[in-house]
């Protein structure tokens, strides 16, 4: 692996997206795929930038000026001035960038790194993740830290955005989990749909509250089923999350078909991942056979699909 290009994790939520908005907990883990970022020095002053990230169809085009913003925004915490020293930046790696596998997050995160690199500042991890959050707000407007964090640090964590700064732990398993994760090919808007889910919790806090103090029971037990080993549980709570979000309206036909399949072919649970109305969804499976079968069916209606590992 080349020293000059430093690396950041994609994400998958495995319980909590939108109401982590909210100042409650939520579990996420790092996929093994990366985004890298190679910084060169120029010799006029500029931005040059090349993406040579896999991605979703039409993912790149969608969210290139969030993408620029949000490469800005971190050049700017990092009191990086391109007018005075010109950088071309390359971004590469095997990260297929899709809606909802927080390649945003790896691309600042990744961004962040190689500044730190290439001008040898000894950041800490924390100043890493304080950059790549900058960097989200491009994407974003007002993320929750909770995509910056899990590429940074990697491995599953437990989340918490408070008034401060958030909270986290790193969770260990006791047996690895078997996940297939599907795009459903359409790239949505985080903003947009987080400024919908407030909209909504604005026009009716009874009802959002209510949901929320559902939630909040479920990640409770979904953490202890994880720490337990408990597989079963985990996915029967994933399910419950699904509808959870349905009630958000953060689903969309899609991601129900594609979570329904994934059930039908054997999947202990599946729920959508991320920002919803399009981007990705997830199943856990009990063993590599039902894994196989969840990813075969999963094929005949997904534009892409992969297989992973909790570890
Ligand atoms: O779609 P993604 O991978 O960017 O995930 C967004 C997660 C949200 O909870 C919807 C927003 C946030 O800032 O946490």
């Amino acid at each position: 692996f080349p020293s000059d290009k430093t690396r950041a994790f994609g994400k998958l939520i495995l319980f909590g997206e939108h109401f982590v908005v909210y100042k409650v907990p939520a579990l996420v883990g790092a996929v093994s795929a990366y985004t890298d970022c190679e910084l060169q020095y120029l010799d006029e002053p500029g931005l040059e930038v090349v993406d040579n990230r896999p991605a979703v169809p039409n993912y790149k085009q969608q969210k290139y000026d969030e993408g620029m913003e949000a490469i800005n925004l971190t050049l700017n915490h990092l009191g990086v001035d391109t007018k005075k020293r010109g950088i071309k930046l390359t971004f590469g790696g095997d990260l297929c960038c899709a809606s909802g596998i927080g390649a945003s997050a790896a691309q600042v995160v990744s961004l962040a790194r190689a500044v730190n690199h290439a001008e040898s500042r000894s950041m800490t991890e924390d100043e890493i993740n304080a950059a790549g959050y900058e960097g989200e707000k491009g994407y974003h407007g007002t993320p929750s830290g909770i995509d910056n964090t899990a590429a940074t640090f990697g491995g599953l964590l437990r989340f918490q955005r408070t008034d401060g700064a958030p909270i986290f732990e790193k969770k260990s398993l006791p047996s690895p989990i078997r996940i297939v994760y599907a795009s459903t090919g359409i790239t949505a808007s985080t903003t947009k749909v987080v400024g919908d889910v407030k909209a909504k919790k604005e026009a009716d806090e009874a009802w959002f509250s209510n949901l929320l103090e559902q939630y909040k029971v479920l990640v409770d037990d979904g953490q202890k089923a994880i720490e337990d080993g408990d597989l079963v549980t985990v996915g029967k709570l994933m399910d419950q999350n699904h509808a959870l979000l349905q009630e958000l309206t953060v689903s969309c036909k899609e991601l129900d078909d594609l979570v329904a399949a994934a059930r039908s072919a054997g999947a202990i649970g599946a729920k959508m991942s991320g920002t919803g109305r399009g981007g990705l969804m997830l199943a856990i499976a009990p063993t590599e056979e039902i894994q196989d079968a969840v990813a075969k069916a999963l094929e005949a209606l997904a534009p892409q699909v992969w297989k992973t590992t909790f570890a």
